[in-house]
């Protein structure tokens, strides 16, 4: 077992003082936030949570460093990014290995959630130079039309437990870049994830002169709550429940503000009978027990052609078996606890209502007697879902739905009508197949795939999903417009003034 004291120490958490664990600048006097090691079920350490005046002074903080932040240039914005990442690649063995103790990631999930963070902020530091407009022809003339784009303001992030940095950095690092400044609400589970990366941000903050820019608030939903409610800030970028996600959006639209939602998913994979079924059983098994299926790309539902149903599910089985759980810490180990005990009751309620739903488990079924929130990963031999209701609902853990389909038409209409619309793929050697699932009346979700799984999506996609995923979209691609305000200018460089549209006016 790894010596988590010694991976907080290399961090510059000093937590041994057994609780009030401050950071310097963030200091704050609210209740005490324990942090809770999902693999012991023991406390790791604990934080103190911010008071309604802690809120205020880091918001007033970043209004008053946005008004020079956002004049300058972008490519020298970047620079605080660029300085980042180099703290990230420095402190990225320690940072992977916090993130495995407090959310019981595997060591290589875990750095590779760093890495993540270390890419978007690479992508960021291009972007500074790449925050194009349009210039647009104009109909009247002498006249200019052009569109530009303006930094917004105070960007509101609130993050899951389960993505405790990397979401944060999809958001933070377009946003720094863009000229916002950023108050960042974690998850109460991962209180020393974001502890040590705003340790890290201050450090960077520091030399830029540019404290301010990134403001971490932490405790539970009243300061979510605060963030959706609160006018000053223009776009609330949040990452959790459907019916949060609800609750934020009916806030931050009331005072008319923006919101970026990433909310649930319920990812399929559907196999056709040309499948390559190798890959197909290696994508499954990463997606269904990776992150012990607490990713909101995790693959939860698969559709298996008639045909090859039962070798699928032999090579399937024979995969689960190989399956080490254990210390995430540990060597050989591919899957580690779940977040909490809430979480292994919400797994073992959804595997009672899959069997009286007239669902058969194949595998696992059963929490480990052993500490920590540890269950076996779990295949159910699902009935046609239109009777299989729970198959219509998230629950985040190993548990994977096998459904049987006799036609690709079947397989795509079960897919679409589940109500979230994230991520999707399909295995087939098929052009046509592949083309369909593509297609306008193929897969509904913002992530479609092609022989590779539904989770661990690359940083320069935009990141996102349709229907109860929330529609918002993440990362890279374009998804930096979220986080400005665009201005369409029109420049008159002529002695006279002609109106649009022909209208007279003879004043
Ligand atoms: C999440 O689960 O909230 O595509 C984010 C993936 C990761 C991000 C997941 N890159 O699985």
């Amino acid at each position: 077992m790894a010596n988590r004291n010694e991976v907080l120490k290399q961090l510059g958490l000093d937590l041994a003082r057994g609780g009030a664990g401050t950071a310097q600048g963030i200091a704050t006097s609210g209740a005490e936030v324990v942090s809770i090691d999902p693999t012991t079920g023991e406390a790791l350490g604990a934080v103190r949570a911010a008071s309604a005046a802690d809120y205020e002074a880091v918001m007033t903080r970043g209004l008053a460093r946005f008004q020079d932040w956002r004049l300058r240039p972008a490519p020298q914005r970047a620079q605080l990014i660029a300085d980042l990442a180099l703290l990230l690649r420095q402190h990225k063995q320690a940072l992977g290995e916090l993130i495995s103790l407090e959310v019981g990631k595997i060591r290589s999930e875990g750095l590779g959630e760093v890495q993540e963070m270390i890419d978007i902020c690479d992508f960021a530091l291009g972007l500074s130079r790449q925050l194009h407009g349009l210039t647009i022809a104009s109909e009247r003339p002498a006249h200019r039309m052009l569109e530009q784009w303006h930094p917004l303001g105070v960007v509101g992030i609130v993050t899951a437990f389960n993505f405790p940095m990397a979401v944060w950095a999809w958001n933070a690092a377009l946003a720094a870049v863009c000229g916002d400044v950023c108050v960042w609400k974690p998850s109460p589970r991962t209180p020393l994830c974001s502890l040590a990366v705003h340790t890290l941000c201050q450090q960077a903050m520091q030399r830029h002169d540019a404290d301010g820019v990134f403001g971490l608030v932490q405790g539970g939903a009243e300061l979510g709550a605060a963030l959706a409610a609160d006018r000053r800030v223009p776009l609330v970028s949040f990452t959790g429940s459907v019916a949060v996600g609800r609750k934020v959006a009916a806030t931050v639209a009331q005072r008319l503000g923006r919101s970026l939602l990433e909310l649930g998913g319920n990812n399929a994979i559907i196999v056709c009978a040309d499948a390559d079924l190798e890959l197909a059983v290696r994508a499954i098994t990463f997606g269904a027990v990776g992150t012990a299926g607490q990713r909101c790309t995790s693959t939860r539902r698969v559709f298996v052609d008639r045909a090859v149903a039962p070798r699928l599910t032999e090579r399937l089985l024979a995969a689960y078996r190989t399956v080490r759980i254990g210390d995430p810490l540990e060597a050989g180990t591919l899957m580690g606890p779940l977040a909490g005990p809430a979480s292994v009751i919400a797994y073992e309620t959804a595997l009672a209502a899959a069997t009286a739903q007239g669902g058969r488990i194949l595998c696992g079924g059963k929490r480990l007697e052993r500490p920590g929130f540890f269950v076996e990963p779990t295949i159910v031999a699902a009935p046609p879902q239109e009777g299989f209701p729970i198959a219509h609902e998230e629950t985040f853990a190993p548990i994977l739905y096998l459904f049987t389909v006799d036609s690709l038409d079947q397989a795509l209409a079960a897919h679409n009508a589940v109500p979230q619309g994230l991520s999707s793929a399909i295995f087939t050697e098929g052009l046509r197949s592949a083309e369909r699932f593509l297609g306008p009346a193929g897969s509904d979700c913002g992530i479609a795939n092609v022989n590779l799984g539904t989770s661990g999506a690359e940083i320069g996609g935009a990141f996102g999903g349709e229907k109860d995923t929330g529609g918002g979209r993440e990362s890279g691609s374009d998804a930096w417009r979220s986080y400005m305000r665009r201005q369409t200018c029109t420049i008159n460089g002529g002695g006279t003034l002609p109106l649009a549209q022909g209208v007279e006016f003879p004043v």
